[in-house]
């Protein structure tokens, strides 16, 4: 399942601010052991902490102590559900790149009708431009040219790359970019506010390409047509 991160990235940093100035919960998918969740809880936020992994969340919970702020919520995403308009804010960060992009669909719109009128979407995600794939930039181009929907997406890391870090690279993974992102959040229904690339400084060096590595996404839920 990759790396965690015991830094909070920039995106991370402005999930926190947000989700801290409201009543209503946030949900964080894919916490792993709580770096933003740890973080939003220290601001005032109401955390629903998401991981498949169980075992992740018992040792975020420990370090939150009983925090009746936190809520656990382990299971797949996009396999779970929430009621509609009842988040203020959902975090997505580094976590998916391990849905395909039906998955990916299904989440998008999932997390449009659960974010409150007003609610912020945080999604930071890593792009073909990182060195293991840099074999597979020409045919991800290629792909991005010929108009193909999930043109980063890659079903068998180990047939394009040799990086000697492969061994902690999912077998496949779905880079994702900025037109990506925009497409499938803007069909949910969500406005995108902003977009853009930037170097992971969390990474180790051998993972460093072009200062593209992550994609950061931010997007607002503006409809007023879910309000109760
Ligand atoms: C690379 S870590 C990222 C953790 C943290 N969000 C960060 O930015 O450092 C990915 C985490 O997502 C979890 N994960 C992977 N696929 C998931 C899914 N479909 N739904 C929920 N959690 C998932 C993994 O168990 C792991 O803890």
């Amino acid at each position: 399942m990759g790396w965690t991160s015991n830094q909070l990235n920039a995106l991370s940093q402005m999930f926190v601010d947000f989700c801290g100035q409201s009543s209503r919960p946030a949900l964080d998918i894919g916490a792993a052991y709580g770096v933003a969740s740890l973080a939003a809880l220290a601001k005032g936020a109401r955390v629903i902490a998401n991981d498949l992994d169980a075992g992740h969340l018992e040792e975020l919970a420990s370090v939150a102590g009983s925090e009746p702020r936190l809520q656990l919520l382990p299971g797949r995403f996009p396999d779970f559900d929430l009621p509609p308009a009842s988040l203020s804010a959902v975090h997505a960060s580094n976590v998916l790149h391990f849905l395909t992009g039906d998955e990916l669909t299904l989440g998008a719109t999932k997390i449009a009708q659960w974010l409150a009128p007003g609610g912020k979407l945080f999604v930071h995600a890593g792009t073909p431009y990182q060195q293991p794939f840099s074999l597979f930039i020409p045919q991800y181009e290629q792909r991005v040219a010929a108009g193909e929907s999930w043109p980063g997406y890659v079903s068998d890391t180990r047939e394009v790359s040799t990086h000697r870090r492969l061994g902690q690279i999912p077998r496949s993974i779905h880079l994702l970019d900025a037109q990506v992102l925009r497409r499938v959040f803007e069909d949910a229904g969500l406005t995108m506010e902003k977009v853009w690339y930037y170097r992971r400084h969390d990474l180790p060096r051998s993972m460093h390409h072009d200062g593209r590595e992550g994609v950061a996404f931010l997007a607002l839920q503006s409809s007023v047509s879910t309000l109760k």
